[in-house]
């Protein structure tokens, strides 16, 4: 039978969680912890993620705030904002919404932010500290992905983990994470010019799926008995739909989920972990310098 990873369920549980340490923050006379974000543009699926953001920062009691700049904005002016961000004390940790307009250097950007405020976890220190196990901020969707296996307890000792996508952001991580001692997977990571791929996904005890491209994984490049994460998310014209969109992953879970141990569905899945990683994040940065 296939059961599922319902990242919305336990994001819920560990908002709640968050919550209720931030009321004991604030009942012992201590400022909320404050996130923000910068968001260059007005992409519209940047912008929702922001947004998303921001109102789960409310809910767990957080104080969020906003920089919106033009997609004008200058490679100088945005390193000013961030070196501003940098220095404020009031704020524990901050992000920068990305893609960024094609005319920054994104490296640069990222290169620029304090590593005790990237609760990303994108900048090279922190991307250092965690391929060496060292303590840092761990990017917020793989260390979502961790802990969803690790709270329906599924066994990753020596299973053979297969990450399709080498993204600084989710493949490149949840490959490194996944392969240490804890989890102790055994790890392949597939990419785009990888041989007969569907030969190596089918050896995946554990697939998780990063690859950016609409119900690519069928049910033919399954194993029966997987565990299947699906990272995508994917907005497709839908008119039967009120808003006139569906919300589709990188997995065609149509048919490959009868043949899935566990996975996770989209949406629902990895994405509300994501969020709730970024407030975890949030709250360690927090506790460093006020606790
Ligand atoms: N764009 C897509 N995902 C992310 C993320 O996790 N962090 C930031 N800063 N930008 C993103």
């Amino acid at each position: 039978m296939t059961e599922l990873l319902d990242g919305k369920a336990t994001a819920l549980q560990i908002k709640e969680e968050i919550a209720n340490e931030v009321r004991q923050l604030t009942a012992a006379g201590k400022r909320a912890p404050h996130l923000a974000a910068v968001i260059v543009g007005t992409d519209g699926a940047s912008m929702t993620y922001v947004a998303n953001k921001e109102k789960s920062s409310h809910e767990v009691g957080f104080t969020s705030s906003v920089y919106r700049m033009s997609e004008s904005t200058t490679e100088k002016q945005l390193l000013e904002s961030i070196e501003f961000l940098n220095n404020d004390p009031d704020i524990d940790g901050f992000i920068v919404q990305l893609p960024l307009p094609k005319h920054i250097n994104e490296q640069k950007v990222i290169n620029a932010i304090s590593p005790d405020k990237d609760v990303d976890g994108f900048t090279p220190i922190n991307i250092g500290r965690m391929v060496l196990g060292e303590d840092c901020f761990v990017p917020a969707t793989p260390m979502g992905i961790c802990t969803l296996l690790q709270r329906y307890g599924i066994e990753t000792v020596g299973k053979h983990c297969v990450v399709i996508g080498r993204s600084n952001i989710v493949g490149t991580p949840v490959a490194n994470l996944l392969s240490r001692k804890g989890f102790d997977c055994t790890v392949t990571m597939c990419h785009s010019k990888t041989q007969n791929l569907k030969d190596i996904t089918r050896q995946a005890d554990i697939l998780v799926v990063a690859i950016g491209k609409p119900e690519f994984v069928t049910a033919d490049m399954v194993k029966e008995g997987a565990v299947v994460v699906d990272v995508g998310i994917h907005r497709v014209e839908d008119a039967t739909k009120k808003n006139g969109y569906r919300v589709i992953g990188d997995v065609k879970h149509s048919e490959v989920d009868a043949k899935c141990s566990w996975v996770t569905p989209v949406p629902g899945g990895v994405g509300p972990l994501t969020i709730v990683s970024l407030l975890q994040n949030t709250l360690k940065a927090y506790k460093k310098s006020n606790c």
